[in-house]
């Protein structure tokens, strides 16, 4: 698997989305939005009419990343409305299997994330129901956040299930990912690599996008994990 970078606008100016989208279009492969509700996690962002107004100004695909309960009821809609993938939390959902096939037969690709204290064992099984596995890196709800280390043990068990098992599925990280972290994660497991404030905190949006990859891209060819890879 390539490695594949999206940006998050949570660091973003919300009053110039459009504009901020615009700024990564070209050297990003997603744009992540998060969603936050005010009850999964202690904050608030935006919903489903921000996505639908963000998907005209955008040729970007959108990463919607739930952060709220009830996804089961939501997450839905927002791969009906044109999100390419959409990620639903696994402490949240209730029933998890027939959330993530709503999500795919709306056509959108599936995600469930995972807390940095939610195990990954219990979940081995409905790899086959996922196209991404979101390990976070910072308990969610904020930007700029320092990274968790003790994530990184999870995300080489992660790479190793999905490995051993054979599924395509993505492995994403998401929470204080910078050039400081994002070759630990890469070295991991991980291919798909979320960042917040190390973009959108950067005069050089575009240019810190590419520096991400590139450090990403290195970590990976010398990584393990990335011989042994059948997931292509
Ligand atoms: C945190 C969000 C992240 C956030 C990451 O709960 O899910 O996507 O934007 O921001 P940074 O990269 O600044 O940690
Ligand atoms: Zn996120």
């Amino acid at each position: 698997m390539a490695v594949q970078l999206a940006p998050s606008i949570l660091s973003a100016d919300f009053a110039r989305l459009a504009d901020e989208a615009e700024a990564v279009s070209g050297v990003a492969d997603w744009l992540h939005v998060d969603v936050m509700d005010y009850h999964f996690v202690p904050n608030l962002t935006i919903g489903l009419p921000v996505v639908e107004a963000l998907l005209k100004h955008t040729g970007l695909p959108l990463d919607c990343h739930l952060m709220i309960d009830e996804p089961d009821r939501w997450a839905p809609g927002y791969a009906e409305a044109g999100a390419g993938n959409v990620t639903i939390h696994a402490e949240a959902s209730r029933s998890p299997v027939r959330t993530l096939r709503m999500i795919r037969a709306a056509g959108a690709r599936a995600g469930l994330a995972l807390n940095p204290g939610t195990p990954v064992e219990p979940w081995e099984d409905l790899l086959p129901e996922l196209d991404m596995l979101l390990l976070m890196t910072v308990e969610p709800g904020f930007g700029g956040q320092s990274f968790l280390d003790l994530v990184l043990p999870k995300l080489r068990r992660a790479r190793e299930l999905a490995s051993r098992r054979g599924t395509a599925v993505w492995l994403q990280v998401d929470g204080g990912v910078s050039a400081e972290t994002i070759e630990r994660c890469a070295d991991a497991g991980a291919d798909v690599f979320v960042a917040g404030s190390a973009v959108y905190d950067a005069d050089d949006r575009a240019g810190a996008v590419q520096s991400l990859r590139a450090l990403a891209e290195q970590a990976t060819a010398r990584a393990s994990w990335s011989d042994q890879d059948t997931s292509g």
